[in-house]
């Protein structure tokens, strides 16, 4: 209640104090800025995702905006012999109006990325949003199998079944990359489970499944009892550092992110930029109140 109350008060407070609260979680305005962070990771053996920061749109003048941006971003990093991909939001795209439209406007960022061997990760929003995601990325992987992945949600009822039909799309050159997370949207329990111990134990059970299938996740949380199990799973499978990665939020838990590494195991943190940082940091946490509290509580304790 408090959370949420705190969530809608804050589009009234002024930018530059907002901007104390989120200056931890994203690296700035400009690809300049994010060039920094992810020098400044790779400093510390943690490899980036680039996420350029928008929200869903609703013209095609301003897909063509975000996609520009995109191809401007690959081609700063494309030379750098950075350890970086890209992070991609369909719906900012045009997800939700045009799937033939989305579909190219990201196509043509998989050629220009393929072409300068850089992977791309098709983000997973909303529950309306899933099938259409899973068909768009299904097309892109039979173009592009060694430089896309998709993300699954681990909340979701669904996914051990979508974890199948993956299985029947994966090709034995290029198996599938998988992001797995918790799943950050409110969703209704018809199709999401809410506990956090029924979300942890799902998550293990599809790691457990990706794993059976060869496929390569990227094991993406902050929760500490739920990487326990996934390292125990890790050793159980006999995996090299080279057949898994973890992945975490830029200034989430960075104590447990340098822990991770110094134990041996690849992290990837996920550096969101952009001048759209305000509005957008504005409509997650209205989105998902719960998220005050642990922003509140990180502003106070390291971990
Ligand atoms: P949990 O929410 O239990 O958090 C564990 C602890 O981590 C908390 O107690 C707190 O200390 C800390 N913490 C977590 N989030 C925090 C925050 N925002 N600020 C401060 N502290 C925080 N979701 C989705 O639906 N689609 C997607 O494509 C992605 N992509 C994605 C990429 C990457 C690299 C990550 C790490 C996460 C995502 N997510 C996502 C978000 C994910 O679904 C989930 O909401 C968050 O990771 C939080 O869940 P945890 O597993 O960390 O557990």
């Amino acid at each position: 209640m408090i959370n949420r109350l705190i969530a809608h008060l804050l589009p009234l407070f002024p930018k530059k104090f907002i901007w104390l609260f989120s200056k931890k979680y994203i690296a700035g305005e400009t690809i300049a800025d994010a060039v920094r962070v992810v020098k400044d990771l790779n400093r510390q053996s943690v490899m980036s995702t680039i996420d350029i920061l928008g929200e869903s749109v609703n013209s095609r003048e301003e897909v063509v905006l975000y996609q520009t941006k995109y191809l401007h971003a690959i081609k700063e990093l494309g030379n750098s012999n950075l350890p970086v991909t890209f992070s991609v939001k369909p719906t900012m795209f045009g997800l939700l109006w045009d799937f033939d439209f989305c579909y190219e406007s990201i196509r043509k960022i998989m050629v220009n990325a393929s072409g300068k061997n850089i992977f791309i990760r098709i983000d997973m929003e909303s529950s309306e949003c899933t099938d259409l995601e899973f068909r768009l990325y299904e097309k892109l992987y039979k173009e592009f199998p060694a430089h896309v992945g998709i993300v699954l949600q681990a909340y979701l009822h669904r996914t051990l079944n979508d974890l199948e039909y993956l299985k029947r799309l994966s090709q034995d050159s290029h198996p599938i990359n998988i992001r797995l997370c918790k799943g950050i949207y409110i969703e209704s329990q018809k199709i999401a489970f809410k506990g956090r111990r029924e979300i942890r134990d799902n998550f293990v059970k599809c790691t457990e499944v990706m794993l059976k299938y060869g496929f390569y996740p990227a094991l993406a949380t902050h929760d500490k009892k739920l990487i326990g199990s996934l390292t125990e799973l890790i050793t159980r499978f006999g995996l090299s550092q080279e057949q898994y990665e973890f992945q975490m939020l830029l200034g989430v838990t960075p104590l447990l992110r340098q822990t991770l590494v110094e134990q041996g195991h690849r992290m990837r943190v996920y550096v969101p930029y952009g001048e759209q940082w305000f509005d957008y940091s504005i409509r997650r946490l209205q989105e998902n109140p719960r998220m005050v509290w642990d922003i509140i509580k990180s502003f106070f304790i390291r971990d």
